[in-house]
């Protein structure tokens, strides 16, 4: 049975569904995306995810052509239609279709899209065994917290991992981890304290980050929003990364060189329970 996505309000099979090729985001990247976790066939922190499209269109000067409560149905329509379980939905919003030239267009209409894609989220392999990072330079531009769909940086970034035989790139900056090429970077010092960036523009603000922080804290567990170095990761007790698309998943050695125990650490173990566990929560514990 073919995918069904949906374009510009309209559900319509895979196959069929066409972007002129005078759109914004094929010639400019002139457009935001999210990405939302599906479990159990319901969206995690979808609320969120929504909230940060808004202000990345907001930043660059797109209208949202949808409320939250509107894209919250057009998700979960297209969720079921597809008989997503598990996977994420991918959305995006261009500034839309108009004849090449670089001001913004007086007439074009946001170019909306989503799809689904069906992954092993919950019991991923990669979970158990941890995944390997490599650093590589943050070449990326300055409006890091706008989640645009100009990715060339982290494509490369991703690529050089995936020749490195790892399964994330964290990007630094002045000798400091950013973030990893589609992830938000944690490290936990060897006193047990949890480590990440600040929020800036140098950074994605990640949604699944700020879960993470609040379980970690709710378990009594130190967090600190600093910079941290590549020598400080080394030397790290343990260190994961956070995303719609791994909720919490462990990293286990940084540039070839493991980190703690070169296994996946009891900290990170436990906050991918807990956020795994408030996620699954059935919706009417969720709400009370
Ligand atoms: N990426 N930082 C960057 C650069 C990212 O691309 C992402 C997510 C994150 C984590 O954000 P969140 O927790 O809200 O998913 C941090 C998505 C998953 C992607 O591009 O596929």
């Amino acid at each position: 049975m073919s995918r069904i996505v949906f374009v510009n309000g309209v559900f319509l099979p895979y196959e069929e569904a066409r972007i002129p090729i005078m759109d914004r985001g094929f010639l400019f990247a002139d457009g935001v995306y999210e990405v939302a976790c599906v479990l159990d066939g319901r969206l995690v922190d979808n609320e969120a995810h929504l909230a940060r499209l808004e202000r990345s269109l907001g930043e660059i000067r797109i209208a949202n052509p949808f409320s939250p409560a509107e894209w919250t149905r057009l998700e979960e329509e297209l969720v079921q239609r597809n008989h997503l379980e598990e996977g994420l939905v991918y959305m995006q919003v261009t500034r839309g279709v108009a004849e090449r030239d670089f001001g913004f267009p007086s007439d074009a209409r946001p170019t909306a899209i989503m799809f689904t894609q069906p992954k092993v989220i919950r019991h991923s392999a990669a979970a158990e065994a941890g995944i390997k990072a490599v650093t590589v330079e943050d070449i990326r531009w300055k409006r890091r917290d706008i989640k645009s769909v100009a990715l060339l940086a982290q494509v490369l970034a991703k690529q050089a991992a995936v020749e490195a035989g790892a399964g994330e790139a964290w990007m630094v900056e002045d000798g400091f981890v950013t973030e990893g090429s589609s992830s938000t970077a944690f490290i936990v010092t060897p006193d047990g304290r949890l480590v990440t960036r600040p929020l800036s523009n140098a950074i994605l603000p990640g949604i699944t980050r700020v879960a993470v922080m609040r379980l970690a804290a709710e378990a009594q567990i130190r967090v600190e929003e600093r910079l941290f170095s590549v020598a400080e990761a080394e030397h790290a007790a343990e260190a994961f990364i956070t995303s719609a698309s791994s909720l919490v998943m462990p990293v286990v050695s940084l540039d070839g060189k493991p980190i703690g125990t070169g296994r996946p650490g009891p900290i990170a173990r436990r906050l991918r329970e807990l956020y795994l566990e408030e996620a699954l929560r059935p919706a009417s514990a969720a709400a009370a």
